[in-house]
């Protein structure tokens, strides 16, 4: 069902800092900062030739992210990012399968313009799922 890794992304306690290491020490494409205040964060694309690394930030008071840096105040790996074709076909065979979707179930518009959804780490090997259709 899931098809590329879209990108990983990567949470940041200092976004210019994070982005000069990229840009500067690994000599990646980075792009400049993106507000996505759906998602409550501010994002940096890290432009791989194969995949993308995303450089977020909290943005707004309650930001999904703000609890994640207060525990890991250098950042981390935050959630991995699958292709689906059919966000709703893959979700509609998750729920059957006993997979728990975060939030209310629906679909939302990502940092990419396209509809992504979230999925339980602890039905997923500890790790934070993000799936968007493309
Ligand atoms: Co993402």
């Amino acid at each position: 069902m899931i098809g590329k890794l879209n990108h990983v992304a990567i949470a940041v306690p200092d976004l210019e800092a994070a982005t000069a290491t990229y840009r500067d020490i690994l000599g990646a494409d980075v792009s400049a900062p993106q507000d996505v205040p759906e998602h409550g964060v501010t994002v940096v694309f890290v432009n791989l030739p194969n995949t993308k690394v995303e450089l977020l930030y909290p943005l707004g008071e309650n930001s999904p992210i703000a609890p994640f840096l207060a525990k890991n105040t250098s950042g981390g790996i935050h959630h991995v990012c699958y292709e689906v074709e059919s966000i709703i076909a893959a979700r509609d065979k998750l729920v059957a399968s006993g997979a728990r979707v975060l939030g209310d179930g629906n679909p939302k518009i990502g940092a990419h313009g396209k509809p992504v959804l979230f999925l339980h780490p602890k039905d997923f090997c500890g790790t934070l799922v993000e799936l968007e259709q493309v």
